[in-house]
């Protein structure tokens, strides 16, 4: 993939960026010219290989991993505070890392939920916020004082088989994109996002068997499945100044999954 070099010297703290997407837009931002804040509760990849700093620095790009919980406001308080005092401002923040438990509302117990939204959502709302607060200090560059990107989902949308609290926490994100959208466009914070269709990542908890991909591949029109590298393009896309007067959008990247 090209790089246009349309991030250059910008500061981008992307979460769960060891693995999968969020690995994937960590490399194509640093390609692009960004310093990136990998913040994650692992630094070793999900579907195998370097870390994700490794690869960037092996590269020439700039990065540092952070270990960080996003479900935890003193280590997201501490990964924005360090990245800022070392870069000075925060242009963008990347809503990535996620997780899910794959059960119907009948037998999901109250921890999974739990679980699940201490991640998907307030780990987002967390992570908005202390990055809103940075952003309201800064001076406006290229009309922005700083960019939000979130990764939703198609399931965002339509409902996500058999995994409840995982469908409706990534609904809260499309909602939060639009709400952080209306409120903070008066202020030069742009917030938009990018809803991901079935993407292969590779990593070893998700099945790819051809049962496990039948649901999927039926419901994408385009005839493959996505790639983490299609997401990026996108996430690379919204954080850059060619996204100029765009806010609230939640952007599908589902090979036509929402379209059909
Ligand atoms: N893969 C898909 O098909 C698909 C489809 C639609 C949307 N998405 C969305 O894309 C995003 C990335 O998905 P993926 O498939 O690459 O996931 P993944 O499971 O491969 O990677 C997620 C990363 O998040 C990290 N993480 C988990 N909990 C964390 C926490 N508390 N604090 C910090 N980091 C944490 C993990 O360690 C991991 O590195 C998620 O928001 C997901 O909902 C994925």
């Amino acid at each position: 993939m090209q790089s246009l070099r349309r991030l250059e010297n910008k500061l981008a703290v992307i979460t769960g960026a060891a693995s999968g997407i969020g690995r994937a837009i960590a490399i194509r931002y640093a390609a692009e010219g960004a310093h990136v804040v990998i913040a994650d509760i692992r630094d070793l990849p999900k579907e195998g290989g370097d870390p994700t700093a490794d690869v960037i620095l092996a590269a020439g790009g700039s990065a540092v991993f952070q270990h960080t919980d996003i479900s935890k406001w003193d280590n997201i308080d501490a990964t924005i505070s360090d990245a800022v005092k070392a870069h000075g401002r925060l242009d963008i923040l990347v809503n990535n890392a996620a997780t899910y438990n794959g059960l119907r509302c009948h037998n999901t117990p109250e921890d999974l939920w739990d679980m699940v939204m201490d991640v998907n959502l307030k780990g987002a709302y967390l992570c908005t916020k202390r990055a809103i607060q940075q952003m309201l200090t800064q001076d406006i560059h290229s009309e922005t004082r700083g960019r939000i990107v979130n990764i939703s989902s198609q399931h965002g949308m339509v409902s996500a088989p058999s995994d409840f609290a995982y469908g409706v926490s990534k609904a809260g994100i499309v909602y939060m994109t639009r709400q952080i959208a209306s409120d903070y466009a008066a202020d030069n914070i742009v917030c938009n996002a990018v809803a991901p269709g079935k993407i292969l990542t590779g990593a070893p908890d998700i099945p790819t068997t051809p049962e496990a991909l039948a649901y999927p591949k039926a419901r994408t029109p385009m005839p493959r499945l996505g790639k983490p590298d299609d997401v990026a393009s996108a996430a690379v896309f919204l954080a850059s100044d060619e996204a100029s007067y765009m806010t609230g959008v939640n952007l599908t990247v589902d090979g036509g999954w929402s379209a059909a």
